[in-house]
């Protein structure tokens, strides 16, 4: 039985967000939504879930001394991971010292911080498919990868990145000393470690919200179950995500092999919270790519579709409490992007894209914009999913972000 507290008293019950970007700002509103005490950290000061936090913190979490003495010092019951580039070495050791709960395992921290744990997991410990892979720490070892297993085309990425970053397609010999490079510009640690994968020529991709929770029926409390939330297609140019909608109609072989590779995922993975299992799905087969073990930014749609949103669901998961995945309408999201490099930009045309039917936005408060970066998100909702993925677009292009 979990016991809630009063915030900011002696009572109350703590939670520590690592990582404070727009999904940890939702995490954190939800949090403040059950009377949770929030401490919001990021490695920049005014991140956006710092914001709304009761308390912000500024550290590199990447650094396993500053992170053991920030945990120690404002000793929270729950340690949630917003990002991957956490030292998860001292999240292992509190863990295991019993001093604090991290979500949903020390473990799973560590073995989704990069892409070789969590794909070593899914395919060779559990035996999912996947696409076919090596790890290469070399130019040299990348094109023997290519011509003794893997053929053309491929992607490079870094083991340690994400949104794309240094991830790109080899289309022949001619593009593999360009992917070398860019994945050694582009990964989080300049060790110039590289996943090469077999292109996929999926017919889709989705992402399965798969949530961890305790049993909803009183006869069994503390029993954790496996909910799924309706899949999520997405749409990602060079890696990084410009449009989701949910539901994505799947046969139903298809969704079952799809929760069949979630659930044998998050099992293994254990604790409690949301899970983005990420899927490529072609005919009848479904190819499992990676797994976030918290809210994934796909999964933003779920603001408009869900009665209870991704964060939302996250949040009670986490506190122990029983949770609901059902759909409340179909719906879409679609990036707004910064458009310009600049710090304290502005937006235009708010009211305009609030005139496009059944939508809504979310301005992150991002302190600095890049051309590329996410700085907002629009939401639609419609009983045609078509038409709601229309009016998301539609309302993203309507706001115009600019320098002051
Ligand atoms: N083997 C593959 N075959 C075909 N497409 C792929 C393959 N690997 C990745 N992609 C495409 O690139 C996208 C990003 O890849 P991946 O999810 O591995 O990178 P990421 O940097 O972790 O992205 P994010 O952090 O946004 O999830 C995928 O969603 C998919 O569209
Ligand atoms: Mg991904």
């Amino acid at each position: 039985m979990t016991i809630f507290g009063t915030p900011l008293s002696a009572h109350a019950t703590k939670v520590m967000l690592l990582g404070s970007g727009e999904l940890g700002k939702e995490v954190l509103i939800a949090l403040q939504r059950l009377g949770v005490e929030t401490i919001a950290v990021d490695r920049y000061d005014n991140a956006p879930g710092q914001q709304v936090a009761h308390h912000a913190r500024t550290v590199t979490m990447s650094d396993p001394a500053q992170l053991k003495a920030l945990i120690e010092r404002e000793k929270p019951d729950l340690v949630v991971p917003e990002i991957e580039a956490i030292a998860t070495g001292v999240l292992e050791e509190l863990e295991a010292a019993g001093s604090v709960r991290v979500i949903p395992t020390a473990r799973a921290a560590r073995l989704t911080m990069d892409r070789e744990g969590i794909r070593r997991l899914a395919a060779e410990a559990l035996g999912l498919p996947t696409s076919p892979y090596v790890f290469c720490d070399s130019l040299e070892e990348l094109q023997a990868a290519i011509d003794e297993k893997i053929g053309y085309p491929c992607i490079v990425k870094p083991v340690m990145s994400s949104s794309g970053k240094g991830q790109s397609r080899i289309a022949g010999a001619g593009d593999v000393q360009a992917a070398w490079d860019y994945a050694l510009a582009g990964g989080r640690v300049q060790h110039g470690r590289v996943i090469v994968e077999g292109f996929i020529d999926f017919d889709y991709e989705i992402t399965l919200l798969t949530v961890r929770a305790v049993s909803s029926k009183e006869s069994a409390e503390g029993a954790v179950e496996t909910h799924f939330c309706e899949p999520i297609g997405h749409f990602q140019v060079g890696g990084d995500y410009v449009e989701s909608w949910q539901p994505h109609p799947m046969q139903a072989l298809a969704l079952q092999k799809s929760r069949d590779i979630a659930r044998a995922v998050t099992d293994n993975l254990g604790g409690q919270g949301v899970f983005g299992v990420e899927l490529f799905v072609k005919g009848d087969d479904v190819w499992f790519s990676e797994v976030s073990p918290r809210p994934h930014d796909t999964g933003m749609v779920t603001m408009c579709t869900q009665w209870q949103n991704e964060f939302e669901l996250h949040a009670r998961a986490i506190l122990g409490l029983p949770v609901n995945t059902a759909l409340k309408s179909p719906g879409a999201s679609a990036v707004i992007y910064g458009g310009v490099d600049a710090d304290g930009i502005v937006f235009d045309g708010v009211a305009d894209a609030l005139r496009v039917p059944n939508t809504d936005i979310r301005l992150f408060g991002k302190p600095a914009s890049f051309v590329k970066r996410r700085m907002g998100v629009a939401l639609a909702f419609d009983a045609d999913v078509e038409v709601a993925r229309t009016n998301a677009k539609l309302a993203a292009s309507k706001v115009k972000p600019r320098v002051a």
